[in-house]
């Protein structure tokens, strides 16, 4: 089985909170994240695909239509947004750095175009990311 990964950058802020929690209680939960105005974060994406290499090609995905993929369907979504309001497809999920990974697995499964979505990573500081290879 091959691996093949693409990375993609975006900058996007956000706020975390739990609605029915009072500033403090997010505060102590989520920290800066929680900043009643929000913050940015300059995210590092990195997608998956496993597979075998085409005979004629060599390819497991043309990394090219892999990466006009990511960016039609995720990046112009995110990048420079409001993660809380903008995206489509987090309306109404708390922006974490989880909730955003499974999202975009959903975005993506379905699309890529050769070989299978293997997994998802997303890195929303220098020490913390968070990967996804879907539902159990
Ligand atoms: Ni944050």
């Amino acid at each position: 089985m091959l691996y093949v990964t693409r990375r993609e950058v975006f900058s996007a802020s956000h706020r975390l909170f739990i609605e029915n929690l009072s500033d403090e209680e997010n505060k102590r939960i989520f920290g800066k994240c929680s900043n009643p105005n929000g913050h940015g974060h300059n995210y590092i994406l990195e997608v998956t695909v496993a597979g075998e290499a085409d005979p004629a090609t060599g390819y497991v995905v043309d990394l090219k239509v892999l990466k006009e993929l990511i960016q039609k369907e995720i990046i112009q979504k995110v990048d420079h947004k409001n993660l809380n309001v903008d995206v489509d497809f987090l309306q109404g999920k708390n922006p974490t750095v989880e909730n955003i990974v499974s999202s975009i697995w959903d975005q993506l499964v379905e699309k890529i175009p050769s070989g299978k979505l293997y997994s998802i990573k997303l890195r929303e500081t220098e020490n913390n990311y968070v990967e996804y290879k879907g539902k159990e």
